[in-house]
């Protein structure tokens, strides 16, 4: 049987790695899950339900009553938390203040991996997270490694935010960056680090058409096998 083509992107936070997710979901017709948005949407749900994150029975029974499901259009991914769509709520500034906080709760993790690797047990996939080359997939064909500098990132996801109305200063934007990348790159699980076979892709000058030449380029040998 043919082997399902997976490649995995990881990096910091706002360097573009779902935009260069979604641009090879659509050119190469695989699918896409933004890991990041599972996380994000569990910390809707416990920011709304007002979960005592230090019990840890609590969370455990709160992850029982999370549903999360994935619905594409035009290669956009869209998440529902227990059949509502919340793709907008997810990125604003009350979850990303929290998010890093939850995905490092052990269990919170040990769920979503579980769903992840199921997601990609039969489908050509790109999927994009922190550990996705490192713990959810270790064998996938193609593992990119992406970073940009520190003040691009602010000012691209500044410019995302504002294009969607949201009213933040760009050195709010930079210090939760900054504080992110801090939290998920010292947490105890599955911190955020490069898979030794990771391909390293620095975007800071690259324009989305090289940074997608440059990645297919690196996975067509796995295409047709
Ligand atoms: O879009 P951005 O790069 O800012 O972040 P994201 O991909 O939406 O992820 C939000 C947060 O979820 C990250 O800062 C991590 O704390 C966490 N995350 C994780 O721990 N593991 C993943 N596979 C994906 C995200």
């Amino acid at each position: 049987m043919k082997k399902n083509v997976v490649v995995a992107i990881d990096g910091y936070s706002s360097c573009g790695k779902s935009t260069l997710a979604k641009a090879l979901a659509k050119k190469l017709h695989f699918i896409y899950v933004d890991s990041g948005a599972m996380y994000r949407a569990v910390t809707l749900y416990f920011l709304r339900n007002q979960t005592d994150l230090h019990q840890h029975d609590l969370i455990i029974d709160a992850l029982d009553h999370i549903d999360l499901n994935f619905h594409s259009r035009d290669y956009q991914s869209h998440i529902l938390l227990n059949g509502e769509e919340v793709s907008d709520e997810i990125r604003q500034m009350p979850v990303s203040e929290n998010v890093s906080k939850i995905a490092s709760i052990k269990e919170v993790r040990q769920a979503m991996v579980k769903q992840q690797q199921k997601m990609g047990r039969s489908k050509n996939m790109v999927m994009d997270g922190r550990d996705i080359g490192t713990v959810v997939f270790p064998d996938a064909q193609v593992k990119l490694f992406m970073t940009a500098d520190p003040k691009i990132r602010a000012e691209r996801r500044y410019k995302e935010l504002k294009a969607n109305g949201e009213e933040v200063s760009l050195e709010e934007i930079f210090e939760n960056i900054a504080h992110r990348d801090y939290q998920d790159t010292t947490r105890q699980e599955s911190p955020l680090t490069r898979a030794d076979d990771a391909i390293i892709l620095d975007n800071t000058n690259l324009t989305e058409t090289e940074q997608l030449d440059f990645a297919i380029s690196k996975i067509e040998p796995y295409l047709n096998i």
